[in-house]
């Protein structure tokens, strides 16, 4: 293209047959690379493992770009290594100018109609993959409640014994498989981003509005939820696990959930006045299962976040009463040397009683 538009005295240099010569062996090369670069990239293993109805399109949708966007790069950095190579300046001619170039309609039509075509075509089907999955399924959806503050996700559930009373706050995220799940996504503070890169989806979290997502979970599996938006310090440490369970692990999952929730006054039974005892051996789950050691290190569960005190050293020598504090009151003492609100105050909330009952039991026992 624009090859044959030289001067008299560039077509010494550039003789026109020549040129087609190079075009063809260059479509040549430009139709291999591109086969290469496909399969390449269909070979490649982009994402997690898909545990939900919606991955499938998704995965489909990238395919797709990948088939049409390699050609378009081939094609591009092509003509510009060639040109670079077949017109570069030869030393001693750095004075002289080019030949003049004038405009081509034909051309200019031709390469903002193909793009054009190709980019509204690319939208409109990425456009009805969407909606398609967006649809509200047939059976009613399970509502989850999605909550992002720096820097957890809370999940709450419909109490199962009471619709109308309190919700069921959980710390991780329990699905069940095959149900649609429609999830209501907020935040206390700033702009989060629930994820789960298993599922595909994932949308903002913004103060003062709910924004959602429908998923159908396929899979039985534990998959990482994260957090994709910048979001202060402990962003990187927004990480919980999303259960996909069977319907009737899940029923009995949120019955119990429910049912310690209530705990201290009703299930406590003969206990009085303690609430619901923990123990410390089952206190290192609960540490794990938070993700306390995304930003807390702590010798015995062999983590090593820094994004808040140091465990070990912090708690030495402290007692229960003061760790408490420290879980469900974290502004009351700030460790020297970290800033006040990096830790979400809603610990207290979301950990049943007995959970950080063991909580507290376990670091007491493994700090001191
Ligand atoms: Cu929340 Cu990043």
């Amino acid at each position: 293209m624009g090859l044959e538009s030289q001067t008299a005295e560039g077509e010494a240099v550039h003789n026109p047959r020549r040129e087609q010569g190079h075009v063809g062996v260059l479509v040549a090369i430009g139709v291999v690379a591109s086969l290469l670069g496909i399969g390449l990239g269909l070979l490649i293993d982009w994402f997690p493992v898909a545990a939900s109805d919606e991955a499938g399109p998704i995965d489909t949708v990238w395919d797709v770009l990948v088939i049409v966007s390699v050609p378009v790069f081939v094609l591009v950095t092509t003509i510009v290594l060639y040109s670079v190579w077949r017109f570069h300046m030869i030393p001693g001619e750095e004075d002289l100018d080019g030949p003049p170039i004038h405009g081509n309609t034909r051309l200019e039509i031709i390469w903002t109609a193909i793009p054009a075509i190709m980019l509204v075509a690319l939208c409109s089907y990425a456009y009805v993959v969407l909606t398609d999955i967006e649809e509200a399924s047939a059976d009613p959806a399970l509502e989850v409640r999605v909550v992002g503050e720096q820097f957890t996700w809370t999940f709450y559930y419909e109490n199962p014994d009471d619709p109308d009373g309190q919700q069921v706050a959980s710390p991780q995220l329990y699905v069940p498989l095959g149900q649609q799940v429609n999830f209501t996504v907020q935040s206390e503070d700033v702009i989060h981003d629930f994820w789960v890169p298993a599922f595909r989806m994932k949308i903002d979290a913004v103060r003062g509005i709910d924004t959602h997502i429908r998923v159908t979970p396929k899979r039985i599996g534990e998959y990482p939820v994260v957090c994709a938006e910048l979001c202060g310090l402990g962003h990187a440490a927004m990480r919980q696990t999303a259960h996909v369970v069977s319907a009737d692990e899940f029923d009995s999952w949120l019955n119990d959930r429910a049912q310690q929730a209530a705990g201290g006054g009703e299930a406590g039974g003969g206990e009085e006045g303690g609430g619901e005892e923990g123990s410390a051996e089952n206190g290192k789950a609960v540490f794990t299962a938070q993700g306390c050691g995304g930003c807390h290190a702590l010798a015995d569960a062999g983590t090593t976040g820094g994004t808040g005190p140091d465990l070990d050293e912090g708690l030495a020598g402290k007692d229960e009463a003061f760790i408490e504090e420290s879980i469900v009151d974290p502004s009351a003492q700030i460790t020297e040397g970290f800033q006040d609100g990096i830790m979400p105050p809603s610990y207290g909330q979301s950990l049943t009683p007995a959970e950080l009952d063991s909580l507290v039991k376990y670091l007491a026992e493994v700090t001191n």
